[in-house]
């Protein structure tokens, strides 16, 4: 993980990470975040790319919340954060491609704007399908690439310079590597226009689907 190219990103962005989005949190992100959350089922709740802890009030209450990210710089301000917020949130240092929990240790799962930068996507996915209990719920706000030909083509185009500018893929197909990777979907909410932000509401598949490795 130590020359992982995502972890040096976020740790060089972290300092300015809530700067650059004060305006946008402003708008439609928090509320987008509040919508998410009221989605996710309370117990033990993974948040994987907790970044700086911004969906920390959202959190469902009484839920025992686990939080991973990549960048220690990104983990420490969410610790600053629940710190100051008084919350009791387990941080760790995890790569999402290769979670360190055993099997069905979760009940629900979720992550916002995460699955634009994990270097595969798929992998990460199933590794959420694999940690959150059978059925449980997993709940994605995700940018991704547009449903417009001509808008999706500029932006598979321009994808390599902002990946490497801020980190993150913006022509993603979340939702098809939500489904390639066996999650099973359950609500699709389109939250800006073309599809370029959604929520994804799925379940970690079943027993049996799991048993065969069936996606
Ligand atoms: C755009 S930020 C979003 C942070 C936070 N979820 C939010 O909504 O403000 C993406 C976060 O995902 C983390 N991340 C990227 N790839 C990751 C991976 N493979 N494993 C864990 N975290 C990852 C980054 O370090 C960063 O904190």
């Amino acid at each position: 993980m130590g020359g992982d190219p995502t972890r040096s990103r976020y740790d060089r962005i972290a300092p300015v990470y809530d700067l650059l989005e004060w305006l946008p949190e402003r708008g439609s992100m928090a509320r987008w975040r509040k919508m998410q959350w009221s989605r996710v089922p309370p117990g033990r709740v993974l948040e994987v790319g907790v970044g700086t802890g911004k969906n920390m009030p959202h959190h469902p209450a009484g839920a025992s919340v686990t939080a991973v990210d990549i960048s220690p710089n990104m983990l420490a301000r969410a610790a600053r954060r629940a710190e100051r917020q008084g919350r009791s949130i387990t941080l760790l240092l995890m790569d999402a491609q290769a979670l360190a929990f055993p099997d069905a240790s979760f009940d629900a799962a979720a992550a916002s704007f995460v699955f634009c930068s994990v270097p595969d996507p798929v992998a990460g996915l199933r590794e959420l399908g694999r940690v959150v209990r059978p059925g449980g719920r997993i709940v994605l706000l995700e940018h991704m690439r547009a449903e417009h030909r001509g808008l999706g083509r500029l932006m598979d185009w321009l994808d390599p310079l902002i990946v490497r500018v801020l980190g993150a893929h913006i022509a993603r197909r979340t939702l098809e590597n939500v489904r390639a990777a066996g999650l099973e979907v359950e609500k699709i909410e389109d939250l800006a226009p073309m599809g370029m932000v959604r929520l994804i509401v799925a379940r970690a598949p079943d027993r049996k689907q799991r048993a065969s490795g069936a996606p």
